[in-house]
């Protein structure tokens, strides 16, 4: 159970909140780069943190994101004209640069206003804007204070060839948190998952551990197969929202607030550096949707198994035991039962048993690097050199205890 208090402090991600402060020291996606193709096309809505924001690629090439409404009248810029170096919006013909500087008051006619007086009004007629950095086919963002702004994080699937990488997302109609919770929850794949699992999988976790690290945290679970050893599983977060998963090929997750009640999720299959492209065959395994990836209604960032269809829940599918719930691709089953506890769930009327001990871990250290934060102390993964690690499986003598060591790592 966790205080109703402690809840509001995880779960809400808008300004000045201190869950939404703590994001804004990293750097956060915010469009695929395919989403804006070319120089001066179309302007596409990013709602991020709970910010009403516009992202375009300027006359240059470059990425910019700036609020969606206009500072003159608050109209809004997604139907402006992307032309010249800069977002026009089209009630008044106002242009701002992707910097967020006005560059253009068309609507002030000649005569009524001096020249000093036309500079002033430009420079108070700011927009605000957020730099971005564009790498791994992905536009992202820093949206908290410039003078803290760290480097560029160096995550292994943004580093790979693009033809080693292969992204999808889509929008959760729920909390960040419920996402994140769900992606590091080991007992859920005995179950939600179940039916074609791995034989691994059939066993629910014996140990649970969460070992904070210079980069988030790594939790680690243990299954008894039977045997002399523990089947680990151990899975990366990198602060602060960025799941490395451990399974073949490789693949990553983001769980990126829209506001405290919608995620994009991204997911991200990809191939580590030197081992080629992706077949054909992989990339039609990924496009089955039976994994992470979800089949999206064509233009938009919405499954076409949703909540207002009941993810095309297949009872005969459920009750043969082929599928245990009936919903097609675990993209869907993870999206499907983590709406279904509400938009933010109100953890107070939780009952957990040993089986969430990753998930309290989990809450506490969020909870923690919060109050460091708040301290002014360091936060972890801000350093790209950090970023390093990849998740893993071994098999270990059931005495072996679990311990992460970064001094072995970089040696
Ligand atoms: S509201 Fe944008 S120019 Fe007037
Ligand atoms: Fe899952």
């Amino acid at each position: 159970m966790l205080s109703r208090e402690d809840n509001e402090r995880l779960t809400r991600v808008g300004p000045g909140t201190p869950m939404g402060e703590l994001m804004r020291r990293y750097w956060v996606p915010v469009v695929f780069s395919h989403q804006i193709p070319k120089p001066d096309c179309p302007p596409v809505r990013a709602k991020l943190l709970g910010e009403n924001l516009v992202a375009f690629r300027d006359t240059s090439g470059k990425p910019g994101l700036v609020a969606e409404a206009c500072p003159h009248r608050l109209a809004s810029l997604f139907y402006g004209r992307n032309e010249e170096g800069g977002l026009r919006c089209v009630y008044h013909g106002i242009k701002f640069d992707r910097d967020g500087n006005c560059m253009d008051v068309p609507c002030i006619a000649p005569g009524t206003t001096t020249e000093t007086q036309i500079n002033a009004i430009k420079r108070q007629m700011r927009i605000n804007a957020y730099p971005c950095e564009e790498r791994g086919g992905v536009v992202f963002a820093y949206m908290g204070p410039p003078e803290l702004k760290p480097a560029f994080p160096d995550l292994e699937w943004v580093r790979v060839d693009d033809d080693q990488r292969y992204a999808t997302r889509h929008i959760q109609e729920c909390n960040w948190l419920q996402g994140l919770e769900g992606g590091f929850d080991a007992t859920h794949l005995t179950f939600l998952h179940g039916g074609a699992a791995e034989p691994s999988r059939k066993f629910v976790p014996s140990l649970y551990e969460v070992v904070p690290t210079d980069f988030g945290f790594v939790v680690g679970t243990a299954r008894d197969l039977g045997g002399p050893v523990f089947h680990w599983n151990i899975n990366v977060m990198l602060m602060p929202f960025h799941k490395i998963i451990s399974s073949v090929p490789h693949a990553a997750h983001m769980w990126m607030p829209i506001d405290d009640e919608n995620t994009m999720l991204y997911s991200i299959d990809f191939k580590p550096e030197g081992s080629g492209p992706f077949t054909e065959e992989e990339l039609e395994r990924s496009r089955a949707y039976n994994g992470i990836h979800t089949e999206n209604i064509p233009g938009t960032d919405h499954a076409v198994r949703n909540k207002s269809n009941d993810y095309m829940i297949d009872r005969e599918l459920q009750a043969s035991g082929e599928s245990f719930t009936g919903m097609k691709g675990l993209g869907i089953q993870d999206c499907g039962i983590q709406e279904s506890m509400g938009p933010v769930v109100n953890r107070q009327g939780e009952h957990l048993l040993v089986g969430d001990t990753a998930i309290v871990k989990i809450r506490d250290l969020l909870l923690k690097t919060l109050r460091d934060m708040e301290d002014g102390k360091p936060l972890p993964g801000l350093d790209p050199r950090t970023h390093r690690v990849r998740s893993t499986r071994y098999e270990a003598p059931k005495d072996t205890p679990f311990k992460f060591d970064r001094a072995s790592i970089d040696a």
